[in-house]
């Protein structure tokens, strides 16, 4: 009996040692594997003076931590100014398109060590009262960096308010512009299911979309329905092209975004001049939420929130076809102009 218990005994003891060990040499290899894919180490950044631009290990370290804490207002004047920290204009911004990926974005490129994001949309230049209150207001609104790092914020409004690209220009006429986009059909059908959400939240009744994106008199595509405006990305574009060269835009492929986002990201730190630093190993598929999620390192990773990601309502197949058919000059003209051709039907 006593001779049993022992044995007993002497097995769990093995079994829990293994899985002790077995713990060990994995967080070894993760953290091995973290170093090599993840290397904290100065960068070739391009955005400061040679010698200026190298991000020193303990600002990494500091970025998801101590920056996070600055951002909520918990920095001290001492800290701002141990750190060297600053609030600075952004040197890019995503301009929209609205549901065509901007936080997925925008959260993605966060993953970079120099970049910073604003973390809300700040609605600078499309608000009058908030333009009103002028350019040190608005970078008061923005997080706090290192001056070798780029701030990036996006507020997908931008993209197709009249006064936008005017005010923008009068601030940086340099700067750096990001669209991204998705197939005009189904950026419309989720503008829709947005504001629906919204209205049965608030207990309100809202009509289908077919509705809206088709005028009951002439049976045409109704172009005055907001969220078929929006999707005629050219039309906007064109606004734009008066203020900044092509150069100075970016077209994100929103719906490659979803599905295979590292080449898109890599593309985008490109054009920002940004060494390559975001790897697959900081992107991951989440089965349950059917999207790539974000893995800062070993301990930090997050998925977007639900809000992005909703099931769209079934919409009759005629009027999709009639949507792409009325989208499809202006996606001709979107491919010509932007050099960037989309397989939109
Ligand atoms: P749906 O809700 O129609 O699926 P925005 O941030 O501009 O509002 O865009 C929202 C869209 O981002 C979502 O539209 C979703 O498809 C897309 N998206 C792209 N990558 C995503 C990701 N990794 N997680 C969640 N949504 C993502």
């Amino acid at each position: 009996m006593l001779f049993k218990q022992q044995v007993l005994l002497r097995q769990k003891l093995f079994v829990l040692g293994s899985l002790a060990i077995g713990s060990l040499l994995y967080l070894v290899a993760r953290v091995g594997s973290l170093d090599r894919l993840q290397p904290l180490c100065p960068i070739d950044g391009r955005f400061g003076p040679r010698g200026q631009d190298e991000i020193p290990l303990r600002a990494l370290q500091f970025k998801r931590g101590l920056l996070h804490e600055f951002r909520k207002g918990n920095a001290t004047k001492e800290q701002i100014r141990l750190h060297n920290l600053v609030q600075q204009l952004p040197k890019a911004i995503i301009i929209g398109v609205r549901k065509g990926g901007t936080r997925a974005l925008l959260e993605m490129l966060n993953l970079h060590p120099s970049v910073v994001k604003a973390s809300q949309e700040i609605h600078f230049f499309d608000n009058d009262e908030n333009y009103a209150k002028g350019t040190e207001w608005y970078r008061k609104k923005m997080p706090f960096s290192y001056p070798h790092q780029i701030t990036i914020e996006k507020s997908p409004a931008y993209f197709i308010t009249e006064e936008v690209p005017e005010r923008i220009y009068k601030m940086n006429s340099s700067i750096k512009l990001l669209i991204i986009v998705r197939e005009p059909t189904t950026r419309a059908i989720s503008d829709y299911t947005q504001v629906l959400e919204g209205k049965e939240r608030k207990n309100k009744t809202y009509y289908k979309f077919e509705k809206l994106a088709i005028d009951p008199n002439t049976c045409e595509v109704n172009t005055k329905y907001k969220a078929v405006r929006t999707s005629i990305y050219t039309k906007h574009l064109e606004r734009w092209l008066k203020y900044f060269p092509i150069e100075q835009f970016h077209i994100v492929d929103g719906d490659r975004l979803i599905t295979e986002p590292l080449p898109e990201l890599q593309l985008v730190e490109k054009f920002l001049n940004l060494p390559p630093r975001i790897s697959q190993y900081n992107l991951y598929f989440n089965a349950t939420r059917g999207f790539y999620c974000l893995r800062f390192n070993i301990v930090f990773n997050k998925c977007l929130a639900g809000s992005k990601g909703r099931i769209h309502p079934e919409v009759d197949t005629s009027v999709i076809t009639k949507l792409r058919k009325f989208f499809h000059p202006f996606n001709q003209k979107f491919y010509q102009i932007t050099g960037r051709t989309f397989n939109w039907p």
